[in-house]
């Protein structure tokens, strides 16, 4: 109870302070209603008027000019009130959007809003009627003060309504200004000779107008009309609160408008392969979500290529919810955060939602694939940040901090899926320019909130840069521009500039992402522009030169759109529905791709063995093979070792399928190692060459599966052929999702470890990098194969118990499996029997384990 008293005091505050911020409104209603009364009063005739007055039910003679100052008053109060309430009501809209979203009681906000409109109502009508009273005295001056009152009720209930029904600023005042005019004219019977007429009771301001004039005039008291003036301001209000209440309910309002998605929205779902009406509602509400976040949020989701749009909404979406939650301000936020994290982790494990951002985010991972294993990380931040949003006192700090925050999951996965369908490999250079321009994104952000943000007693900055200039947190407060702020923001702006010319070295990398990041860049330093010329630090999302801003983005997505366009068909999951044959290319720099086949399913086992089943969860999720044995296999039968390694190749077949009718989603291969180069030549030339033709999509069958191939290792001294066979199949089966096959090809973990430092430090010597960002999830970055998950199952057939230089960082916390079955003799019945022992170890990471910590709580 007193949570809800609470709640209603501070939505009470805000919808009364966002009255008193419409300045036109306050100085309309101080000077319009007694101009409008004053010259009706005195400029019109003064001629009385004869008519039959229903309230009072007789007929009455009143002077013209006081019928018109009197239906001239009724107007302006509904005019002024309605337009009051539209305004507010619409201009909070996006935040009342995101409170009901994080929680903050409904029922709050709307009656906020209502005592707000009888605030205002009950000022006004009072103001107005003292004006009156000025020029002549009513009989009944608080009947009159009713009337008005209920007449401005009346249209403020209709503001609220129009506020959550339009899209439109324009057709909403001009909906008031209309319906206004008609009411009240046709009721004034100097203007309307058949203003008795029995329709006229149906009008929204009759009730109003015909106390109005009894009160000016007679002893009479209109109970049944005043209860008619009152029962329109109620029903106003009740339509109003069922607007406000579906334009805030995230699922059916999301669900109203998927129904009413514009056909570009309906492309943009067929082409990421969304069809069914539920996932896109989801996905709908966390386009809103980003929308609402500010202009240039959305911006960077209508810069990536069509199919990858809903993906972008689904993260962006996820981190809104959470930022919500964490910035309410509610005692419960971490709770409730908590409450979400476990929601989304059975979510994860069940494959669907019941809530639509999380049914949008899990459809996402799975869909593309997302790395999931940065979620705790960035579930943790917001966590602390529910807690305390802490004070920064370096620059160290604050990157850290929004890089937990703005840099969280998939924008990797995000990046490497643009490569795979550009044909550019994005590496970790690539990322510090996304950190970069993220960096550039955030300081724009903390500057346009500083006095928001002040206001709730914090700082976005690094609390030592304010001290330098002399700027305190009493002065941001204010919003005032001091000399020592605009130097403050002056020296950050350059520093935003720096760091976006850092970014800008990507577009010169990739000429395909060019014209996306180019236009990104160029709506930061806009951004940054209207900051510096003295923009108020008001903390409003918008941004400025909104005509220069819509000018670059278009142009730049017109641009973007024509790379894009060619590589749908990539993009699009393969689940999705058939997308159109692409145009012929514009450059010969990306090779055209094929469109989209279904994948066949995988081929049964000869001796017709199925997978075990009642694995559940406990299916590996990475497993890796040292393939090994080949030469013994071959020696044993007398064979030379050639004859071993093309044996190997029907065994490396029946896994793959093994590994698809298990739903194992990452299966990586040991085909050659760099230390292998120390065999004869004759040697290496063959299983290379058994290794070219394996991988080649046109020669072999298991590609016709759901299987997509990576491949990992150096490319240094591999023919040239075999490394075209290699990444063509990596781009043609780029949109299968069922299995991942990584090959390791002159592969050796040192070697990659090596090369991924010598790249690291390359890039903390240029500046690009600080040695204290360096982190393992950052490192493993610069691997060959940055999104390849830990493995989970590490097998090795040919009975020797090593390692054989084979994925040290990925397998560190590896469950081993070694068989002394050789390679050529294994089929998928061996994987099966690999995974059911893997299914019964325990894995405890260096934590105590189910058992340990049971036997714990039973000795306490
Ligand atoms: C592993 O089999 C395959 C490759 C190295 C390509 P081997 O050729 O090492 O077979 P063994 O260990 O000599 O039997
Ligand atoms: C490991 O096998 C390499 C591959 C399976 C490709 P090796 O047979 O080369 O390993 P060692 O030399 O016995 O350790
Ligand atoms: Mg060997």
């Amino acid at each position: 109870m007193t949570r809800l008293r609470l709640c209603l005091a501070t939505a009470l505050r805000y919808a009364v302070l966002e009255q008193v911020r419409n300045r036109l409104a306050l100085a309309l209603a101080v000077f319009f209603v007694p101009v409008w009364v004053g010259l009706a009063h005195t400029a019109m005739p003064t001629a009385p008027v004869r008519f039959f007055l229903r309230a009072a039910d007789q007929d009455v003679t009143v002077a013209g000019n006081v019928l018109t100052q009197l239906s001239g008053a009724v107007h302006a109060l509904a005019l002024i009130v309605g337009f009051m309430m539209f305004l507010a009501a619409r201009r909070s809209a996006a935040f009342d959007h995101r409170l009901v979203t994080a929680g903050y009681p409904r029922a709050c906000l709307v009656l906020a809003k209502y005592l707000a409109l009888l605030l205002a109502c009950l000022l006004v009508a009072g103001y107005a009627t003292a004006w009156i009273c000025v020029f002549w005295r009513p009989e009944q001056p608080a009947l009159l003060a009713a009337a008005l009152g209920a007449g401005a009720l009346t249209y403020g209930g209709a503001g609220i309504m129009l506020a959550a029904l339009l899209r439109s600023e324009l057709a909403g005042m001009f909906l008031v200004i209309m319906a206004s005019f008609v009411d009240v004219s046709l009721q004034n019977p100097i203007a309307n000779a058949g203003a008795d007429s029995p329709v006229l009771r149906w009008l929204p301001t009759y009730g109003a107008m015909q106390s109005a004039v009894v009160a000016a005039d007679t002893h009479h008291l209109p109970w049944a009309h005043l209860g008619l003036a009152l029962l329109w301001a109620l029903t106003t209000a009740a339509v109003g609160t069922a607007a406000f209440t579906l334009h805030t309910r995230s699922r059916l309002g999301a669900l109203r408008r998927t129904w009413r998605l514009p056909p570009l929205r309906h492309r943009v779902y067929r082409r990421a392969g969304v069809d069914d009406p539920e996932l896109r509602a989801g996905y709908e509400t966390c386009r809103r979500l980003v929308r609402r976040s500010g202009q240039t949020d959305y911006a960077v989701t209508q810069l990536v290529p069509t199919p990858l749009r809903p993906l972008l909404w689904a993260m962006y979406g996820h981190g809104r919810v959470l930022d919500d939650l964490s910035d309410s301000g509610r005692a419960d936020a971490t709770e409730r955060i908590d409450a979400w994290v476990r929601a989304m982790e059975e979510d994860l494990a069940r494959g669907t939602s019941t809530d639509p951002v999380r049914r949008a985010l899990t459809h996402a991972v799975t869909t593309w694939d997302l790395p999931t294993e940065q979620l705790p990380a960035s579930f943790a931040t917001y966590r602390q940040d529910a807690a305390e949003r802490p004070d920064f006192t370096s620059w160290e700090q604050w990157h850290a901090y929004w890089h937990a925050l703005s840099f969280p999951v998939g924008v990797t996965r995000l990046a490497t899926l643009l490569g795979e369908a550009t044909g550019t490999r994005l590496g970790p250079r690539d990322a510090e320019a996304l950190r970069r321009w993220t960096d550039a994104f955030n300081l724009v952000d903390a500057l346009r909130d500083l006095r928001q943000d002040a206001r709730l007693g914090r700082v976005a900055l690094p609390l030592p840069v304010l001290a330098a200039h002399g700027v305190h947190l009493a002065d941001l407060r204010t919003g005032r521009r001091t000399p020592q702020l605009d130097a403050l923001v002056r020296e950050l702006a350059v520093t935003a500039h720096g760091w976006l010319d850092d970014a800008a070295g990507l577009a010169d990398r990739h000429p395909v992402l060019a014209a996306s990041w180019r236009t990104l860049i160029r709506l930061q330093r806009l951004q940054l522009r209207a900051l510096e010329r003295g923009r108020p630090l008001s903390g409003g999302r918008r941004c400025a030169g909104s005509f220069r801003r819509a000018l670059v983005l278009h142009t730049g997505r017109l641009r973007a759109a024509r790379y894009w366009r060619r590589l749908g068909p990539v993009l699009a999951p393969a689940q999705g529905a058939p997308v159109p044959a692409p145009p012929p290319p514009v450059a010969p720099a990306v090779p055209r791709p094929r469109p989209a086949e279904p994948p066949l399913p995988p081929r049964p086992h000869a001796g017709g063995a199925r997978p075990p089943a009642g694995l559940g969860d406990r299916v590996p999720r990475h497993v890796a093979i040292i393939m090994d044995g080949n030469g013994r296999w071959a020696a044993e039968r007398g064979l030379p070792r050639s004859r071993g390694h093309g044996a190997g190749q029907a065994a490396l077949r029946d896994v793959v399928y093994g590994a698809l009718e298990l739903g194992i989603p990452h299966l990586t291969l040991y085909g050659l190692s760099t230390e292998n180069w120390k065999r004869p030549a004759a040697e290496v030339e063959e299983i290379l060459r058994l290794l070219g033709e394996g991988a080649d999509a046109d020669r072999e069958e298991v590609f016709a599966r759901d299987v997509r191939l990576w491949w990992s290792g150096l490319p240094e001294g591999l023919p040239a052929g075999l490394l075209d066979v290699l990444e063509s199949t990596v781009r043609r089966t780029g949109h299968r999702r069922g299995l991942t096959l990584t090959l390791c090809v002159n592969y050796g973990g040192r070697a990659e470890i090596t090369a991924a430092a010598r790249e690291l430090a390359r890039d903390v010597a240029d500046g690009g990098l600080r040695p204290s960002a360096v982190t393992a999830p950052l490192f493993a970055r610069y691997l060959h194969q940055p999104t390849l998950p830990d493995v989970d199952l590490l097998i090795r057939t040919g009975g020797d118990h090593r390692l054989s230089n084979f994925l040290p960082w990925q397998a560190a916390y590896a469950e081993l499996v070694f068989l002394d079955t050789l390679w050529p003799d294994l089929d998928r019945t061996g994987l099966w029997r690999a995974v059911e022992t893997y299914a019964r170890r325990e894995r405890r990471f260096g934590g105590l384990g189910e058992a340990a910590a049971q036997g714990r709580i039973e000795s306490t």
